[in-house]
């Protein structure tokens, strides 16, 4: 059942709760036979303190060497400072599908059976932050001037990639999210685009389109309508967030980036420094990423044993950090995921 040759693969602790929650997932992923060779890099705020360099050449190195990573939260300073690790990422490796799926665990909560999986464009668009300011008048800070960019080679791509995993993850339709009405042409291009492509797939996967702003209310009115969105960069981060508080907050969803020269796993949350330190962060959203990697190196089996704890840990065994409800501990909730997945 464990992974008899290890596969290498780089492990970014991160900042705030990154290290607890990364080393709760290591001590599951081991208890789980998943042999994963790590190589232990820094990124982030946690890159800045050893290496001056919020994401240091030898954990790019690393990341070119295993073409997979399991990170945890980086920290990006707000207004000022380095730019954001994560977006470099994005940018280094090409990895220009994230995908972000969010399923209800835990009945009871306010909405029952969601499952839903957001694909959001990784590369383009307003989030990648090309920005600037014009000083007048002695203001260094007079206008702030920011550029989007989408390209069609960008939008098909992330719209094949939403398709396809819609045909091969046995989902029903995809729907397209937008502001074209307003951002003709920067979100206009994406919708012409991500339209052609859906008619490859007439007859197999259904496709609807929805205004980013209607879709963010339909999400909370009736979120079973939906299946697959697919959206560019900025929407798909909003998007997200709010798809997590459908099934429980931010502890409980995963994201994979994926492209063409390597898969890096980590969880839709951040540093979480509110509670960094404290030992009550949830590791679930990235436990889950990790059951993501898991399936990306082909191992479907340990996949679903990990889920299967999980799900088991939090309704049978009832054992549940803060966010949910409970009161247990990450380590309390570690050890009742390890005498789970070892049983
Ligand atoms: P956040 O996601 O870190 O936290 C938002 C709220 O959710 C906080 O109250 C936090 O305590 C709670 N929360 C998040 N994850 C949790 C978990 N696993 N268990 C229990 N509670 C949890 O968002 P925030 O505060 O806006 O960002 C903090 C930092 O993280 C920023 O520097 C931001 O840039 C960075 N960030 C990094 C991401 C990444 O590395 N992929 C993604 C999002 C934000």
């Amino acid at each position: 059942m464990s992974m008899a040759t290890p596969i290498p693969a780089t492990l970014i602790p991160g900042d705030g709760i990154g290290p607890e929650i990364v080393e709760a997932t290591v001590m599951v992923l081991d208890a789980l036979g998943a042999n994963f060779d790590w190589e232990i890099c820094q990124a982030g705020l946690a890159g800045m303190k050893a290496a001056g360099d919020p994401l240091p050449p030898e954990t790019l190195a690393s990341i070119h060497r295993t073409k997979l990573a399991l990170k945890g939260p980086l920290e990006t300073p707000v207004g000022g400072g380095y730019r954001s690790s994560n977006v470099r990422l994005r940018e280094e490796f090409k990895l220009y599908a994230n995908v972000r799926p969010a399923y209800t665990i835990i009945p009871g909560g306010r909405f029952e059976d969601i499952d839903l999986v957001l694909l959001r464009e990784n590369n383009e668009g307003l989030y990648v932050g090309f920005e600037h300011y014009i000083p007048i008048d002695g203001d260094p800070h007079a206008v702030a001037m920011a550029t989007g960019v989408n390209t069609r080679a960008g939008a098909r791509r992330i719209a094949e990639y939403a398709f396809d995993y819609a045909v091969k993850n046995n989902r029903k339709k995809v729907t397209i999210v937008h502001k074209a009405n307003i951002m003709k042409a920067l979100t206009g291009l994406f919708l012409e685009t991500a339209l052609e492509v859906a008619k490859k797939y007439e007859g197999r996967i259904e496709c609807d389109q929805r205004i980013v702003d209607a879709c963010a209310m339909q999400l909370v009115l009736n979120p079973w309508q939906f299946d697959v969105l697919v959206t560019t960069n900025l929407f798909g981060d909003i998007l997200s967030d709010e798809i997590s508080g459908l099934v429980g907050g931010l502890g409980m969803t995963p994201g994979a980036n994926i492209g063409e020269d390597a898969a890096i796993f980590e969880a839709v949350h951040g540093s979480a420094p509110d509670i960094a330190g404290k030992g009550i962060a949830n590791p679930t959203a990235i436990l889950l990423a990790a059951a993501m990697m898991l399936d990306h190196v082909d191992r479907r089996d340990l996949a679903a044993r990990l889920r299967q704890a999980i799900d088991q840990v939090l309704n049978e065994d009832k054992v549940r950090t803060g966010d949910l409800g409970g009161t247990a501990s990450t380590k309390e909730y570690t050890a009742a995921l390890i005498r789970r997945v070892a049983a």
